[in-house]
């Protein structure tokens, strides 16, 4: 469902010059559950942007659903970003003073859903992660992991093929880390594909391979039994 070909990424700053990624490839199959390790700086940001349609690549192939996203126009790559991929970020980017309801339900108002659709579905969601009774509690009326639990609800609202998180468990205590990976392992037995950059090994570890970057190059790529 997902591949990327020899992908380069270099960031030219006045005279400086970095090579992120060098000569990148990997397949991911639909209901594959994945992580993304490496040191600082070895590159995993800068391949979730471009898995993510965020950024295009300086050189190389990137296919999703046979589509080839690295000659994409800028309005080609928003629809990737609205349609195909649920994005899970560190700090659970939620909008305060907005219900957890509210928060899983805005991507479907920008998608033009009817309101009763709306409401049937982020409360779909927000049980499939386990917080029916917390519908109507604001971001500060929830925990960490209860609040990157409504992120992952609404990562899923719109009916994503990949759910990309970006060092989903950074910010939370070791507890709430297995609470969020307890999660994204349920969601994955349902045949939801999860793609997780992270640098903790209980992370990579609750995954089932596991693709290893050093200096902007594939060190390791392998699947648990
Ligand atoms: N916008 C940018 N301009 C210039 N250099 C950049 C830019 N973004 C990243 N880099 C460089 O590219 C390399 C890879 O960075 P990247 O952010 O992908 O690493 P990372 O693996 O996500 O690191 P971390 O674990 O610290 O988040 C680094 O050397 C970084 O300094
Ligand atoms: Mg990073």
């Amino acid at each position: 469902m997902l591949k990327i070909e020899n992908i380069t990424k270099t960031y030219n700053n006045g005279d400086v010059k970095t090579v992120a990624l060098d000569g990148v490839s990997f397949e991911i199959e639909h209901g594959e559950f994945v992580s993304i390790m490496g040191p600082s700086g070895s590159g995993k940001s800068t391949l979730m942007h471009i898995l993510g349609a965020l950024d295009v690549p300086t050189s190389g192939k990137y296919v999703l659903n046979g589509k080839n996203v690295e000659a994409m126009s800028d309005d080609e790559l928003a629809d990737i970003r609205n349609k195909e991929i649920g994005f899970v970020f560190q700090a659970y980017n939620l909008l305060a003073r907005t219900s957890a309801l509210k928060n899983v339900a805005l991507p479907m108002v920008y998608a033009g859903l009817s309101k009763k659709e709306r409401v049937e579905r982020a409360k779909e969601v927000l049980e499939a992660v386990g917080l029916k009774d917390k519908i109507n509690n604001m971001p500060n009326q929830l925990s960490g992991g209860q609040k990157q639990r409504v992120a992952i609800a609404r990562s899923l609202s719109m009916k994503p093929s990949i759910i990309l998180a970006d060092e989903p468990t950074g910010n939370l205590p070791t507890s709430q880390t297995h609470e969020i990976m307890d999660i994204f392992s349920k969601l994955n037995n349902e045949g939801h594909t999860i793609i997780i950059i992270t640098h903790e090994e209980a992370v990579a570890s609750r995954t089932k391979r596991v693709i290893t970057l050093v200096d902007g190059k594939i060190q390791k790529d392998e699947e648990k039994k």
